[in-house]
């Protein structure tokens, strides 16, 4: 499908590995000049080259840290105009609630709600004005499914997802779209280090805990990100007007509700 997005400029934060990565290779395949973004310069400048090759487009590496003003500042202004943004950033560590103590709060809702909502503050006007633009929230599924142990993870980017619903509605007429994609269990970094975590807690393999993981999701299996970075893409297509305000869950049906 063409997804009617060639020429658009988009930024996909936290995006040198993982689901971010995926969005990014997704929205370069559409035709779309991509500003990636990542604090390791190496690991970020190499997928740069990766998406470029894969691609054919534009791929413009930024390197810092999407947590702060500075960092954001240098990520939106790398490029004329934003028409895609997808904001992304690593999550906090699985921690007992009773162990975070002020600062990793302020923290975690820094880098998972404040943040998110400064770069929306940052590029939305522009978007209205040219009646064009998508932005996507890369949350979680324990927005829809808490889980003991990412409380800050959940409360964070519930936080987002109530702060942006009234702000969605706002921009629609403008075809300003916002909406939220919820990963479940993704193959990336993040996750097999979890894997690797919990394998040392029980001593036991890696591969047992991926298998105990797979045989509780639906679809028994871990979620690829490539999946993922489509869902993404066709989100930020000129397609996608009509939708608004939503929570995708992409999860191979483990949330277990209907809503
Ligand atoms: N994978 C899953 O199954 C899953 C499930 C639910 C929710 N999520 C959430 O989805 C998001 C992405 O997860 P992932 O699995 O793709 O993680 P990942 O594989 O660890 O990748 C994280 C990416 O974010 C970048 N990053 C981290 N902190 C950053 C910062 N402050 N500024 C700029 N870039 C930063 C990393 O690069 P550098 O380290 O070089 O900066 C890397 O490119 C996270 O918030 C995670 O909690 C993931």
């Amino acid at each position: 499908m063409d997804l009617g997005i060639q020429g658009r400029n988009a930024v996909v934060c936290a995006s040198s590995r993982g689901l971010g990565r995926a969005c990014a290779t997704e929205l370069a395949k559409a035709g779309c000049t991509v500003v990636i973004n990542g604090r390791d310069k190496q690991a970020l400048e190499e997928t740069a080259h990766a998406i470029a090759s894969e691609s054919g487009a534009r791929i413009i590496p930024v390197v810092a840290d999407v947590s702060t003003p500075e960092g954001q500042r240098k990520i939106v202004s790398a490029v004329r105009q934003v028409d895609i943004l997808v904001n992304n950033n690593g999550g906090p560590p699985y921690r007992d609630f009773r162990k975070i103590d002020r600062q990793a709060q302020l923290a975690g809702l820094v880098n998972n709600m404040v943040s998110p909502i400064e770069l929306v503050q940052a590029v939305i006007d522009g978007m209205v004005e040219r009646r064009f633009g998508r932005i996507v929230n890369i949350t979680s599924g324990s927005v829809k499914m808490p889980l003991a142990g990412l409380d800050l993870s959940s409360g964070a980017r519930l936080g987002l997802t109530g702060f942006l619903a009234g702000v969605a509605r706002s921009v629609a007429s403008a075809n300003v779209t916002i909406n939220f994609l919820l990963p479940g269990s993704f193959d990336t970094r993040r996750l097999n280090d979890g894997l690797a975590a919990a394998a040392k807690d029980k001593g036991v393999g890696i591969d047992l805990i991926r298998a105990e993981e797979e045989a509780a999701i639906p679809a028994k299996r871990i979620g690829q990100p490539e999946e993922f970075g489509k869902a993404c893409a066709f989100l930020c297509s000129a397609h996608a007007g009509y939708i608004t305000g939503q929570n995708l869950l992409i999860d191979g049906g483990a949330f277990p509700g209907v809503l």
